[in-house]
């Protein structure tokens, strides 16, 4: 962290000495006050629920402009990632810091690749979920058994433990989405087959039976591919937080992205691409294109409590440049599959204009994000909406692997342990029960 020669000055109307604060420069973005001696000094603590002017931790990964709508994963802009390089670069990109030559790249894959399959007792222990479990409900479990099946890789400590381990999960998600899919569809599991790029086997594990091949359509691969790309990594999200701070504690890798995948299902987050698809067919139901300026009359009511799922950020005070990508796909696959008709995706159209132009939405500055689009492209690809969040879980296990191995190897890591404002009832004495009125 470079200092800054500015420094900040605390100080109290109650008479208590001024506190010098330093602050610190990043490479680009926000300058940061030091706060760590504050308490130390002061007996006080700051106050700042939901984060909104704190840095929980120094990273070099990813960096956000959410005023200009920029999204850099190690300073390199997603646009050009999108169009230049797969998922797999872009693993090794967040991972090592570097985009890979050829050979790094090869190497990598085959790293990959060599560890697609799932121990094959795991079967078992999906069978234990009902056949209506949600996705997520599923990957929370079987990502957090991992570390039942793999304890050669469980000490966070140990760097070749954790690099192992991150291997693992990133070969090894797209086995598990596949398999909680086929589980909740009745159908036999698809062993992974390893002469197919990332994208083409998890849609090969998704949508072939051993009775049918599938045949991957170029369109098809290239949008997961960028689904992939587009949701790998985004700073200090709630999920990465979650990840950081539960991995903080010593916990394996397998927990710590467990409790990860818990928070992405949140529909404030991951889950919102699941809720926007729901809402679509929700406004469908109630009449489609015709009763759209209904629903956005009650979407603007604060106390209908409904909101347009898929619109509005809490950094991206601009448009989501993923959601543009996103929005590009989109259209591709519509395209290559002639589905410009469809209803749903002529109500989808038709809602982001109109919001687009609405004083509401623009004087918010609530533009679609990401997973406006990504529900839209999945659900064309046939993939079922609950399994939405289970995908975007999927890609954004090496965000969270690289933010974690970051978080460990950084020489001032501490366990994440916040303070409180308390509000509650001050120390008082237990009455008898007998004697409680
Ligand atoms: N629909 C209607 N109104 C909205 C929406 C929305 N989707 N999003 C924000 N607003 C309104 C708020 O009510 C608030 O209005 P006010 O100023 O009149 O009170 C104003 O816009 C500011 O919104 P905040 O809630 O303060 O914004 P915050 O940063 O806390 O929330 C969030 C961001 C959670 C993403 C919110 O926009 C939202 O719930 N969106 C829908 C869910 C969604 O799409 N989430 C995906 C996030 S992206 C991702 O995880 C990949």
């Amino acid at each position: 962290m470079t200092p800054s020669d500015v420094k900040a000055t605390l100080s109290f109307s109650d008479g208590s000495p001024e506190m010098q604060l330093p602050i610190y420069k990043g490479s680009v973005g926000p300058d940061v006050i030091d706060i760590r001696k504050l308490y130390a000094q002061t007996g006080k603590f700051t106050y700042d629920p939901g984060f909104l002017s704190t840095a929980s931790c120094a990273s070099s990964i990813t960096y956000i402009d959410g005023d200009k709508g920029e999204l850099l994963y190690r300073g390199y802009p997603i646009e050009q990632l999108a169009q230049n390089c797969d998922y797999m670069e872009t693993c090794y990109l967040l991972l090592n810091g570097e985009l890979p030559n050829v050979a790094e790249r090869a190497a990598f894959t085959r790293l990959v690749t060599r560890h697609t399959m799932v121990n094959e007792q795991m079967q078992f222990f999906l069978r234990g979920f009902r056949r209506d479990a949600h996705p997520m409900a599923i990957m929370t479990g079987l990502v957090g058994a991992l570390s039942a099946f793999y304890h050669d890789s469980t000490d966070i400590n140990n760097p070749t433990h954790r690099e192992i381990s991150a291997i693992r999960l990133i070969a090894k998600m797209p086995t598990l989405v596949a398999m909680a899919y086929k589980y909740t569809t009745g159908q036999p599991y698809l062993y992974p087959q390893n002469n197919l790029s990332y994208a083409s086997n998890f849609m090969r594990m998704m949508f072939a039976t051993p009775c049918e091949e599938y045949e991957p359509n170029d369109v098809l691969v290239r949008a997961m591919d960028r689904i992939f790309i587009l949701h790998a990594d985004h700073e200090q999200n709630a999920s990465t937080s979650t990840v950081r701070l539960c991995g903080s504690s010593g916990t394996n890798p397998f927990a710590a992205i467990a409790a990860g995948v818990a928070c992405l299902w949140g529909p404030a987050h991951g889950g919102a691409n699941e809720a926007a698809l729901n809402m679509l067919e929700e406004v469908q139901k109630m009449g489609g294109v015709d009763k759209i300026g209904e629903f956005i009359k009650q979407v603007k009511d604060k106390n209908s409590g409904i909101k347009l799922m898929g619109f509005g950020h809490r950094v991206y005070k601009n448009y989501d440049p993923r959601a543009k990508l996103m929005r590009e796909t989109c259209h591709e696959v519509l395209d290559s599959l002639g589905l410009h008709d469809d209803p749903l995706f002529k109500l989808a159209m038709t809602l982001e204009k109109i919001a687009l132009e609405d004083e509401y939405f623009v004087s918010r500055k609530l533009y679609p994000n990401v997973d406006f689009y990504s529900g839209i492209v999945q659900r064309a690809i046939g993939i079922p909406v609950p399994l939405f969040t289970a995908i975007f879980a999927l890609a954004r296990t090496v965000g969270w692997i690289a933010q974690l191995n970051e978080m460990i190897g950084d020489p001032e890591y501490k366990i994440g342990r916040p303070r409180q404002l308390f509000t509650g009832a001050t120390a008082r004495t237990v009455v008898p029960i007998a004697k409680r009125g």
